[in-house]
């Protein structure tokens, strides 16, 4: 796919060229890489890194904009990249999904109207491929919504009291074993696999994000040193579940570490209360720390003491921006019969209009609308985690017809908290 053409003519005429960028060619994907870093404030990449990097994320759409008047040309002063991907809907079903990352705008160029151009740029690529959305996990949950996107997944950090934490949950039938890290990383994938079918907005993650995690990429040596890595199989022996995790001692009291937890994947109930309660019963350990979660996790009903387990920080994670209704809302299952009449707005226009919403099927319509809601609104209840209800409480979903809005959150509302365990 060719660079976006209007875009690159509203940034050509700020004196910048914006262009796609050859990942085969190591020199300049890597200099896009450390513009990458740049902008989000990390280290520069060390050359080890950087390679893993590029070999690691090579098949993306990959777009820079560069300033040929600057001191360093070659470095792009904004960068974006993309690809398609699967997301879970509501169903264990999964749809494909336009995934967004890497924005970042250099600080001499800000506040220029680049972002914007890369944004639109991307939602006009996603279009074109005739993607039903684009999705992204933000820095700042102020940027995005001004291009029709909208917190689908919300997450929380769990922080457990152990001591008070008793496990009252159903006796695991497998056993929880001890395993190299390399091994695990092997067997990872395909209990990743059938993991993410279950949570409607995990997507489909990349081999280098978990070597990332593993610790097993070079940037992250000290972590390697500390990791634990243990994986739960079920009675039959068929590996269903992982955690990967470090102690942080405490000083004064060598009772009483703090075990983080850095990944937790589990395929099957019997392997989140198996690993769960292996975690909750580490010795030496009173407090065990377990970010980025659902925010409606069965743990706070498996422990003896509600108050031990607490779940912090609860903020938007995955981000949705529909831009095929018809094909984004026929994608997911629906919880109860529903027929309403939606009208959708949408400033950047690529899903403005009038729908009949059946759990059936949608289509255009020019019957008078029961609902009233833009983008933005649709992209938040559409994982069926975010209650339509609550929206139109708030003033955002706007109600003509009485009993539509609760029709809607009854069919929308997934049974299973959407939640996205990964960052991109
Ligand atoms: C966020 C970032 C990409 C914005 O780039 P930019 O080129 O300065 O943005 P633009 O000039 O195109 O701004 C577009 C609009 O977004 C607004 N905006 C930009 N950054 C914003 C922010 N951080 N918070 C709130 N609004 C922001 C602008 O005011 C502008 O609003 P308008 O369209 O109503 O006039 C850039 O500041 C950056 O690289 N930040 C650090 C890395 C980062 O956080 N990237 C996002 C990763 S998810």
């Amino acid at each position: 796919m060719e660079i976006d053409a209007t875009s690159a003519a509203n940034i050509a005429e700020k004196g910048l060229r914006f262009e796609l960028v050859d990942t085969a060619d190591t020199e300049k994907f890597g200099l896009w890489l450390q513009a990458d870093g740049r902008g989000f404030h990390s280290p520069r990449f060390t050359p080890e890194t950087a390679a893993e990097y590029l070999a690691g994320t090579a098949d993306r759409r990959t777009s820079a904009v560069y300033d040929d008047s600057s001191a360093e040309p070659g470095m792009p002063v904004a960068t974006v990249n993309s690809w398609a991907t699967p997301l879970t809907v509501p169903g264990e079903h999964t749809i494909e999904g336009w995934a967004i990352s890497s924005v970042t705008v250099a600080s001499t160029h800000r506040r220029k109207g680049i972002a914007r151009n890369l944004l639109e740029a991307e939602l006009r690529a996603a279009k074109a491929q005739n993607l039903p959305l684009a999705m992204l996990t933000v820095s700042e949950s102020t940027i995005y919504g001004r291009f029709g996107f909208a917190p689908s997944t919300l997450t929380a950090d769990y922080d457990i009291d152990t001591r008070k934490a008793k496990w009252t949950g159903p006796t695991p039938g497998g056993r929880v074993h001890f395993v190299p890290v390399e091994q695990l990383r092997e067997e990872a994938p395909a209990i990743i696999e059938r993991a993410r079918l279950k949570t409607p907005g995990e997507i489909l993650t990349w081999p280098h994000l978990w070597d990332r995690t593993f610790g097993i990429s070079t940037d992250d040596k000290d972590f390697v040193k500390k990791v634990r890595a243990v994986r739960y199989d079920d009675a039959d022996g068929t590996p269903q579940g992982f955690a990967l995790y470090t102690f942080m001692e405490n000083d004064h009291d060598f009772g009483k570490h703090t075990a983080e937890v850095r990944s937790l994947v589990t395929a099957t109930d019997d392997a989140y209360a198996g690993l769960w309660s292996y975690l909750l019963e580490l010795d030496l350990t009173t407090k065990l720390r377990v970010p980025l979660r659902s925010v409606d996790e069965p743990i706070r009903w498996q422990v003896s003491d509600f108050r031990a387990v607490r779940s912090t920080d609860v903020r938007d994670h995955l981000w949705l921006r529909i831009l095929d209704v018809e094909a984004a809302l026929e994608g997911r299952e629906y919880s109860a019969p529903l027929d309403v009449v939606i009208e959708v707005t949408d400033e950047l226009g690529f899903a403005a209009g009038r729908y009949r919403v059946t759990h059936e099927g949608v289509h255009g319509t020019s019957d008078s609308p029961d609902l009233e809601l833009s983008v933005n609104e649709l992209g938040a209840i559409y994982l069926g985690g975010v209650s339509a209800l609550t929206l139109a409480r708030a003033g955002r979903i706007q109600q003509h017809t009485a009993g539509s809005v609760d029709a809607l959150e009854r069919a929308f509302h997934s049974p299973i908290a959407p939640s996205l365990s990964v960052w991109f």
